[in-house]
């Protein structure tokens, strides 16, 4: 490693206590912050959005025009610094493209121009930079938002002075959403869109603009390595199996890590009772709570929770077949979240049926996250992919046993009891059937009544395990590493 202060430009379209709508924001913040602990000079850039709520703390540090040079007219826009405690924040504002109601869409409806947005902003990052004198050794983009950074850095700014010795590594936190927009939305890429185009098209009329990231990227990283595995398979890679296997010699996985500090049942604020794998006795007072807050009977039958955005990636064609089934066992489960309307009629349904042992909470709620994490038995992530997953690490430190689908993240972070029973923290399925959810489900629930002794081994295992920062900060630092290291990516 590098003696001096590695300088990283972090690129995020959502950080977590700023603006949020998924994991990525968790890592946008964790992952900086562990960075700098570490001695890492590095600052987060993101669109000042109107709805971040400490916009009165924002000091203004520029105003700034972006030349289009082309038919378009100039756009011009202001950079604001907020502190996250000790990384700076630069924050983009610009009326016509970040002062909406929402981030990315209004209500299930993508904002028409989401390709022009990022792009505005990718190109505002170069002159930012520029602009305040910071000379990024790396330029750190996520996901499609910021994807377009690499291909600029490498055509546009590879012989700019105070450039060519950036560098560009790309994590991918979820490599479905991809960024397809039509052509005409790249108009501010001026004579650049040409060059592009025809690598990273999307049929006859649109650009992909993750492609434009794995293309052109000095490394890229998966956000753990068994993703990092399924995105060099066809059935994992979204489509883009051709383009990760042209990259696979910079391709690694890195696990994220989980922020204890939010998420443990020791210091909990956001729950009735606290407890440690030590004195559990405060998980029996947070069950209570949860089944007295869902309105379900206090009977003494194991819960099975789920906290997540309510879409097809999660598991939910799966799991509403299964619970058919599985309802008819003395137990009660607990699904929470917002999202794909379908999948909201298919629950509010299915708990019709099933008033008693199924409640479904149409909402988006922290504090009730925390509470499913501590007053449940087991925590369902059936998803069909899952690039890390963080509920499951929450659920294992909760001493909640997670019941996932093997792929991703959850596959490196959970033990199955059958495969490793001496090291078992949870349960594992793999084939994608509702048959093979329903038998797991029925497993873990055989053990839970047959085996007390068993589960709570189990469970105080899981409680044990740990996935800190700390690791993946060493690997993401050995990652900058080999960018800096290299003189020019390896055309495909
Ligand atoms: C995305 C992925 C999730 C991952 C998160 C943070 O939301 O779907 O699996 O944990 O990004 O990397």
């Amino acid at each position: 490693m590098t003696a001096h202060p590695v300088k990283i430009l972090f690129l995020a379209s959502e950080v977590e206590s700023l603006a949020k709508t998924g994991g990525l924001a968790d890592v946008a913040k964790a992952l900086p912050l562990a960075l700098k602990e570490h001695g890492q000079d590095v600052r987060i850039i993101m669109p000042f959005y109107k709805t971040i709520n400490r916009h009165d703390e924002a000091e203004k540090l520029l105003d700034l025009c972006l030349h289009t040079g082309n038919d378009c007219q100039d756009i011009d826009y202001a950079v604001y610094q907020l502190m996250l405690e000790d990384v700076p924040v630069y924050l983009i504002q610009q009326h016509n493209y970040f002062e909406r109601d929402q981030l990315y869409s209004e209500g299930e409806f993508a904002y028409d121009d989401n390709g022009e947005r990022f792009t505005f902003f990718s190109r505002a990052i170069f002159q930012v930079t520029e602009a305040l004198g910071f000379k990024p050794d790396i330029f750190h983009c996520n996901d499609w938002h910021t994807a377009l950074v690499p291909y600029l850095l490498k055509q546009k700014y590879g012989h700019h002075p105070f450039f060519c010795n950036s560098k560009s590594v790309l994590s991918i936190h979820n490599a479905a959403f991809q960024g397809i927009f039509e052509k005409h939305q790249f108009q501010l890429l001026e004579d650049l869109a040409d060059g592009l185009v025809d690598q990273i098209l999307d049929g006859y009329n649109c650009i992909n603009l993750l492609k434009a990231g794995i293309r052109f990227a000095d490394k890229i990283n998966a956000v753990s390595p068994t993703y990092a595995e399924e995105l060099l398979t066809r059935l994992g890679s979204h489509g883009l199996c051709d383009y990760f296997q042209q990259r696979r010699s910079d391709l690694v996985g890195i696990l994220n890590g989980c922020e204890y500090s939010d998420w443990d049942p020791a210091t909990d604020r956001f729950i009735p009772a606290n407890y440690s794998s030590s004195d559990l006795s405060g998980k029996s007072v947070c069950r209570q709570a949860l089944q007295v807050k869902t309105d379900l009977a206090q009977l003494d039958v194991p819960i099975f929770g789920m906290v997540c955005r309510l879409t097809e990636q999660k598991g939910f064609y799966l799991l509403l077949p299964a619970l058919e089934q599985f309802l008819r066992h003395r137990v009660q489960v607990i699904i929470v979240g917002t999202g794909d309307s379908g999948i909201v009629a298919e629950l509010e349904a299915l708990q019709q049926k099933w008033p008693d042992k199924l409640r479904f909470i149409h909402a988006y709620s922290n504090e009730l996250a925390h509470l499913v994490e501590a007053g449940a038995d087991f925590f369902l992530m059936p998803s069909l992919f899952e690039p890390c997953g963080l509920n499951q690490m929450y659920s294992l430190a909760y001493g909640t046993l997670p019941i996932v689908r093997g792929v991703g993240g959850l596959k490196d972070t959970v033990n199955d009891y059958d495969e490793q029973p001496e090291q078992a923290t949870g349960h594992i399925f793999y084939d994608p059937e509702p048959a093979d959810l329903l038998n797991i489900l029925r497993r873990a629930l055989l053990l839970y009544l047959e085996h007390p002794e068993e589960f709570q081994a189990m469970r105080h295992r899981a409680m044990l395990s740990r996935f800190n920062w700390q690791q993946s900060v060493w690997q993401y630092e050995a990652l900058y590493n080999d960018a800096l290291n290299v003189n020019s990516i390896q055309q495909p």
